[in-house]
């Protein structure tokens, strides 16, 4: 047996849908059998409270939910669990830094720097906090090769720039970004850096500490683990400095009537009761991926999208978006004179399932001169086949509008 065809078996989902073809990974990644199990377990044996209860059965989840943050840690190669906050995925935790960090350190006169690439869960955050302080969102565009350039990013960034925000993989095109380059131009200067690690939590190994940057999320649901689970890592220089945007039970240190304190970073963001049984589906997730052979689910990814790619070659009605690195999985294309969400409705009828639209990255579009193109991304449970049923419906599409 192949290793996809192991790693397939692992997903309960395609036992209930054995004809769906799912290329819709980049949006959720479907769960694996040991998420599953970790969050039954936890209904079925092991629901309590957690940091308030003296009984064995809270401190047992007590203990398994921090946990999780150490265990988080080692997985990001991050100093401790004390750098691991836990939130409802990678919207929130930017939110966070860009609400709870960022804001009140914010002028006139400053800037941010963003990406055209990104997602519009790491660009709103910081238009909103700019407009809000009066200071200059900035913009680091793809240079002549279709890449963001570490030279370029360094022509934007001056003594005014209070935070670059960029993504390690871009959702809506499959570029993998240069980030420890790019990170390494702002260490220059002392700027701040948040990494978008969305799309490469799963496949691509994270080292927070090689890559330098200062802040990184990404999202459990796809990474094989629960939806509305989500972590933000903050490094040491800045963790005293994350203010939460919830306060309430659970994250205090004293409260009178006049003067309340917090707990720091990261438990000033558990404010009311959290979502204990997710932080455990998210741990669960994080053990697959320490197994996971990541060079082989790698490999694996860039030979599907590669057969895909020199696939509809042959088709001449089908227009690659030519800025995809293979080993993100991820491609867009059009197909001449059908919009598509026609495309991606004639697939759905042949049980193939893939995004069409904007995904969420409207100004990357406006500036590539496209209101929206269809994509595919691929994981580790896509087989060979599948990527033959694909282009056989595409050709039978463009056959059919002819
Ligand atoms: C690159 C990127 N960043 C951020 C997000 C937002 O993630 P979530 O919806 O889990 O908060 C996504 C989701 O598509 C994404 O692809």
């Amino acid at each position: 047996m192949g290793m996809n065809k192991i790693w397939r078996s692992r997903f309960p989902i395609f036992q209930h849908h054995p004809e769906l073809v799912y290329l819709d990974n980049a949006a959720t990644t479907q769960r694996v059998d040991s998420v599953i199990d970790a969050m039954q377990e936890f209904s079925i044996s092991e629901n309590a409270s957690i940091h308030r209860g003296i009984y064995n059965l809270s401190n047992a989840a007590t203990n398994r939910f921090e946990d999780t943050r150490h265990k988080i840690a080692k997985f990001l190669n991050a100093k401790s669990g004390e750098n691991i906050g836990f939130t409802k995925g990678s919207t929130e935790s930017i939110n966070v830094v860009a609400k709870g960090y960022l804001e009140s350190r914010l002028s006139k006169d400053d800037n941010v720097v963003v990406s055209i690439l990104e997602h519009h869960a790491n660009f709103l955050p910081w238009q909103d906090v700019c407009k809000k302080k009066g200071a200059e969102l900035r913009i680091l565009r793809l240079d002549g090769d279709g890449k963001l350039s570490p030279e370029s990013l360094a022509e934007l960034v001056d003594k005014r720039t209070r935070l670059v925000a960029v993504n390690h993989i871009s959702n809506a095109l499959g570029r993998i970004n240069p980030v420890t380059s790019l990170i390494a131009k702002c260490k220059k200067r002392n700027v701040p850096v948040l990494i978008d690690a969305a799309q490469s939590a799963a496949l691509h190994s994270i080292d927070v500490e090689k890559m330098g940057c200062d802040f990184l999320v990404f999202s459990g649901h796809k990474m094989f683990g629960p939806m509305g689970t989500g972590v933000l890592y903050v490094g040491d220089n800045y963790r005293e400095e994350v203010e939460p945007l919830v306060v309430g039970g659970g994250m205090i240190e004293s409260v009178s009537e006049s003067v309340s304190t917090y707990r720091p970073f990261p438990f000033n963001l558990d404010a009311g009761t959290p979502n204990v049984q997710g932080v455990l589906g998210l741990g669960a997730a994080v053990d697959f991926l320490t197994q996971l052979d990541k060079d082989a689910a790698r490999l694996h990814v860039a030979r599907l999208t590669s057969k895909f790619t020199q696939g509809v070659k042959s088709i001449a009605e089908i227009k690659l978006v030519p800025l995809f690195d293979e080993e993100s999985g991820i491609v867009s294309f059009n197909v001449n004179g059908i919009h598509a969400h026609d495309v991606a409705g004639f697939l759905n009828r042949d049980n193939i399932a893939i995004r069409a639209g904007m995904h969420c990255t409207q100004p990357l579009l406006d500036e590539l001169n496209l209101d929206a193109t269809a994509r595919v991304s691929f994981s580790i449970y896509n087989e060979e086949e599948e990527v033959d049923r694909l282009i056989s419906s595409l050709q039978k599409l463009v056959d059919f509008w002819k």
